[in-house]
């Protein structure tokens, strides 16, 4: 290979910089699990590595998505009229040349709703439509409906708004600390004597850390159709949602129609990832106001760019910490501030904040330990759930001064990291004791299966011919908690129709959205039922099946729907027809049961028993368990440029008896790229004004091929089941996303190898995502001497928030 007339062979290695970026092995990869128990029955398919059922029909593009639903007779579109000032008063709203343009139908205003105006996931502090004032760049204030997309389109951006602007303008984090805008209330998690805990250590550190948020970016981004029915104020919507029933009060609200009018249907969504649990909503509720206004079918699914801008995204996040800890490393006392960039209103902030005070130890036992959470009400778009819920904020803070301790001390990352881990029976900061954590476990097969300390010694050779390009290792735990922190949450339903022909009709109250929840739930049915998992079809999730259903979210669904305990009851029923017919198959059973006239329909239900936790009192068990994992990774980081090629990663995770590996390896793996993505590549940029730039693929780095690490292992944990989920499994849906943190640190500490040899030691500070620019900088040398510190310019276009 040539690079500007020079022969990268004939460079020595201690100059090589810029230079073959791509992957230098052959990618590999490897996943391990264990197998089913010898003598499991054949067709009992629990545990087995089943295929995703609608895999095939999603890679032929069979699958029918929302916006695949045929266009209804008399069908509209919906565009929305969005603010384009991020705080100010609406002086105006000037329709006049948006109604005359071709196609439209009419526009729709705050004082075109029904209903109520006032809407909320959580509480009500928002409007369907703003109409006095806007706190938001995309802040939603109508709506243009219109014969056809372009139209609706083209028509909305006619719509003239005037607008006066309003004092102060609180975009990021350190503008809101400065203001005090904060959301009520500031949770505080507090155990142990601090004072005491910090008087007792031989060493006291003080640091900050940026988390910045990222983008959910789900293939299919937010739809909804609305059909009105034409009686009693009936609605049917299709909409791409985690949440059919706060999609449903929410709409029934606005409408001002009691909910028992309104249907919400989804068969999948193109991912969700948070995106869908609550701001979906923003969406469902405008189209379904037109199409009720209308009486006609109106359908809306939002640009990319249009998503980036109106729906919001993780929740940015800012930590400032003080740790206390000895000369072996070993932790006693943490103090922790969360900041978190809460955006325009409260949405699920609070519960998100309150998820990252509870992952604040991440893995580790701190005697002594005090974390407080403020939300930062700033003028963004709302910020939201997003694959983690604040836990990956939480607890890369925590890496970040576990990762100064070990560079305070000069001893190496692993060694802290392991003397701190947590111990069966040690309680968190929460008094939540931990029964059989399996950190340890994971830990030291992730040694084994990454050759980690081969791999160092290779490393430390490889850094000493190379002065431009430097390898880093590192490896982290994680322990996440499972449960809704929302107590009544924690609930779910099934309904279950068997009809005479043997055929199983399955609907329980998640959503699928790629992470395989339908047919892991189908492999429930068909063991409890005990019959082929081929007779069992899910084929939506509908308000009108299962009502009162929380969001799929909180990785809990397989653990909560799975539960819901409708087989069971029908299994009984059954019973009596199998034992008389012990040769009959099945469908015999069926039948007679049918000709006997027993009730072949059965509702489930279950509730997560043992939970709820108090922050006043700091009792009570926020989790009914939790799951745990590591990884190891290595990196290159090419100094002088700052990029970097990811080289390999060892995964293992527990995921206790897994109900089907070949989905929870995905999940592991997905759940790791998209981590990835948010550590290393994705960065959001906004003007200062609060105009977000980075707007689409172009601008906005999400992970691809070439940043898979070119070896990588994941290893489901064997022998580790859970007493306290179904068939002894475990959630799987979030916790692996934080282990991309393991490359993270693999790049800090390549920065910190390269930092050595320009006589640099001690803690540094690394802010997340570690991109190009802040790697460059972070490795400071002549050259960088040379531009001075990071400044918002040096990192690009716009500010961060
Ligand atoms: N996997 C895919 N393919 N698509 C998604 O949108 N969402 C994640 C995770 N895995 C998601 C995914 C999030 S945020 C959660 S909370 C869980 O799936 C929800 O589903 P579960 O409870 O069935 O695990
Ligand atoms: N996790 C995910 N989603 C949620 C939660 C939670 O703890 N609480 C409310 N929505
Ligand atoms: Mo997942 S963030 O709980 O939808």
């Amino acid at each position: 290979m040539c690079v500007q007339g020079v022969s990268i062979e004939k460079l020595g290695s201690d100059c090589l910089s810029a230079t073959d970026l791509y992957h230098t092995v052959t990618p590999t990869s490897i996943q391990v699990y264990q197998d089913v128990p010898e003598g499991q029955q054949r067709e009992d398919v629990v545990g087995r590595p089943v295929m995703h059922l609608s895999a095939l029909k999603q890679a032929t593009g069979e699958a029918v998505y929302c916006d695949d639903i045929p266009l209804y007779e008399n069908e509209l579109y919906v565009a929305l009229v969005t603010s384009s000032k991020a705080h100010a008063r609406i002086l105006s709203i000037d329709k006049s040349e948006a109604e005359r343009m071709p196609g439209v139908v009419a526009c729709v205003f705050a004082e075109d709703i029904p209903g109520s105006n006032a809407t909320g996931p959580a509480v009500l502090d928002e409007t369907v439509l703003a109409h006095d004032k806007v706190t938001c760049v995309g802040h939603i204030i109508g709506a243009v409906v219109a014969d056809s997309q372009v139209h609706a389109q083209r028509a909305a951006r006619a719509v003239n708004i005037t607008y006066q602007d309003i004092t102060p303008l609180i975009i990021t984090i350190q503008d809101a600390i400065a203001a005090q805008s904060f959301y009520q209330p500031i949770r505080t998690l507090h155990r142990g004597a601090l004072e005491e805990g910090f008087q007792m250590a031989d060493h006291i550190l003080e640091g900050e850390v940026h988390v910045g948020g990222q983008e959910h970016f789900y293939l299919e981004s937010q739809v909804t159709l609305a059909v009105p029915r034409g009686e009693d104020g009936e609605m049917e919507l299709f909409v791409s949602t985690q949440s059919t029933a706060k999609t449903q009060s929410l709409v029934a609200m606005a409408l001002g129609v009691p909910a028992n009018r309104v249907v919400v249907r989804v068969k999948r969504m193109g991912g969700g990832f948070g995106g869908k649990e609550s701001r979906s909503t923003i969406l469902s509720t405008v189209v379904a106001v037109c199409a009720q206004k209308l009486q006609r079918p109106v359908r809306c699914m939002l640009d990319r760019d249009e998503d980036m801008v109106v729906t919001g995204g993780r929740h940015p996040f800012y930590a400032k910490y003080k740790v206390g800890f000895q000369k072996s490393g070993k932790v006693l006392a943490l103090d922790v501030n969360y900041y978190s960039n809460a955006g325009n209103s409260m949405d699920l902030s609070l519960s998100i904040m309150e998820r990252a005070l509870f992952h604040m130890e991440n893995s580790y036992f701190i005697p002594h330990i005090r974390g407080r959470g403020f939300l930062c009400k700033t003028h963004l778009p709302s910020n939201t759930a997003f694959r983690g819920f604040g836990g990956p904020q939480g607890m890369m803070c925590t890496e970040s001064w576990m990762n100064d301790v070990a560079l305070e001390l000069g001893l190496p990352a692993e060694q802290v990291r392991r003397v701190n881990l947590y111990q069966q029976g040690q309680q968190t900061p929460y008094n939540q004791v931990l029964d059989q954590p399996t950190l340890d476990r994971c830990w030291t097969e992730c040694l084994k299966r990454s050759n980690y300390h081969q791999r160092l010694t290779a490393l430390h050779q490889y850094n000493r011919q190379n002065r431009w390009t430097k390898r880093g290792l590192a490896i982290i735990p994680t322990k996440f908690g499972i449960s809704f922190t929302a107590l009544f949450l924690n609930q779910a339903g099934a309904l279950v129709h068997i009809y005479t022909d043997g055929s199983v009709l399955l609907t329980h109250g998640g959503t699928e959205m790629g992470q395989g929840l339908h047919t892991k739930m189908v492999q429930v049915a068909s063991r409890v039922l005990g019959v082929t998992s081929s007779k069992v079809h899910v084929s939506e999730t509908s308000t009108s099946t299962v009502p009162n259903t929380s969001p799929t979210a909180a990785s809990a669904s397989s653990d909560l729907n799975g539960a819901a305990n409708a087989c069971e009851i029908l299994r009984k029923r059954l019973e009596p027809y199998r034992t008389q017919n012990p040769k009959g198959s099945w469908e015999d059973w069926v039948k007679a049961a049918y000709f006997n006239r027993v009730n072949l329909s059965a509702n489930g239900f279950y509730k997560t028993p043992d939970l709820g936790y108090d922050f006043e009192t700091n009792s009570g068990r926020p989790f009914n368990y939790f799951s745990y994992g590591v990884a190891c990774s290595e990196v290159e980081v090419d100094c002088l440029t700052g990029s970097h090629k990811n080289l390999h990663t060892t995964i293992v995770m527990d995921v206790g008896h897994s109900l089907n590996p070949a989905i929870d390896i995905g999940q592991v793996e997905g759940g790791f790229l998209q981590g990835l993505g948010l550590f290393t590549l994705e960065e959001l940029r906004y003007s200062p004004q609060g105009l977000l730039y980075s707007r689409g693929p172009g601008t906005y780095k999400i992970p691809s091929f070439g940043d898979i690490p070119s070896q990588l292992v994941v290893s489901l944990l064997r022998d580790a089941p859970n007493d306290k989920a179904i068939y002894s499994s475990k959630a799987v849906g979030e916790p692996p996303l934080f282990l991309a943190a393991s490359v993270f640190f693999a790049l800090k500490d390549a920065v910190v190898r390269s930092r050595v040899q320009t006589g640099l030691s001690g803690p540094c500070r690394l802010d997340s995502p570690a991109t190009p620019e802040r790697i460059r900088l972070a490795c400071q040398d002549r050259f960088t001497a040379l531009v001075g510190p990071p400044t918002s310019v040096s990192l690009g276009v716009g500010v961060g928030v």
